[in-house]
């Protein structure tokens, strides 16, 4: 949510670094000339009746590299990754009508429906969600 400072950045991903050092969440980076220019996550800490599940979260291209098929690059990855843990079944959700949805669409990902209002723009205003599955 704005305002979101670099220091918010910092202390998100620290979290997720912590999860990662528990062997909950997977962080994965894209590199582009030894520049970091994206990320995506792959979380398999879930309850212990859905150990074959993951899901895939906070996919982020640097807007100075997207339209280069890095996204689509992380999410072969991101698959790749979470079958290598043993994963069979991908869930993940995105902005409806959103530039990932359509990638999602195009790897094959399977739209379940959209949740109406399910979270906030940056400015505040509602979001609607579609959320997606894939089996691996
Ligand atoms: C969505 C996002 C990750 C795409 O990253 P990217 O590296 O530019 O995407 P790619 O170059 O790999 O594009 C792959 C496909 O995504 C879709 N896509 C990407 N950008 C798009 C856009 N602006 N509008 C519509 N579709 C788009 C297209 O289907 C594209 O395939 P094509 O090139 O064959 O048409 C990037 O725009 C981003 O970080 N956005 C902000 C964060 C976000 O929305 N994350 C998704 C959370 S669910």
């Amino acid at each position: 949510m704005w305002p979101f400072s670099l220091d918010d950045a910092r202390a998100a991903f620290e979290g997720w670094a912590a999860d990662v050092e528990r062997g909950g969440r997977l962080v994965l980076a894209a590199f582009a000339d030894g520049d970091l220019v994206g990320t995506v996550q792959v979380v398999l800490a879930l309850p212990p009746n859905q150990p074959h599940r993951a899901e895939i979260a906070k996919l982020l291209v640097h807007r100075a590299a997207r339209g280069r098929g890095i996204a689509r690059l992380l999410m072969e990855r991101a698959e790749a990754e979470a079958q290598a843990e043993g994963r069979t079944l991908l869930v993940l959700d995105a902005v409806t009508g959103g530039a990932a949805a359509g990638l999602y669409a195009q790897l094959g990902w399977t739209t379940v429906g959209v949740i109406p209002s399910y979270a906030l723009y940056p400015d505040g205003r509602p979001c609607d969600t579609t959320v997606f599955w894939k089996a691996i």
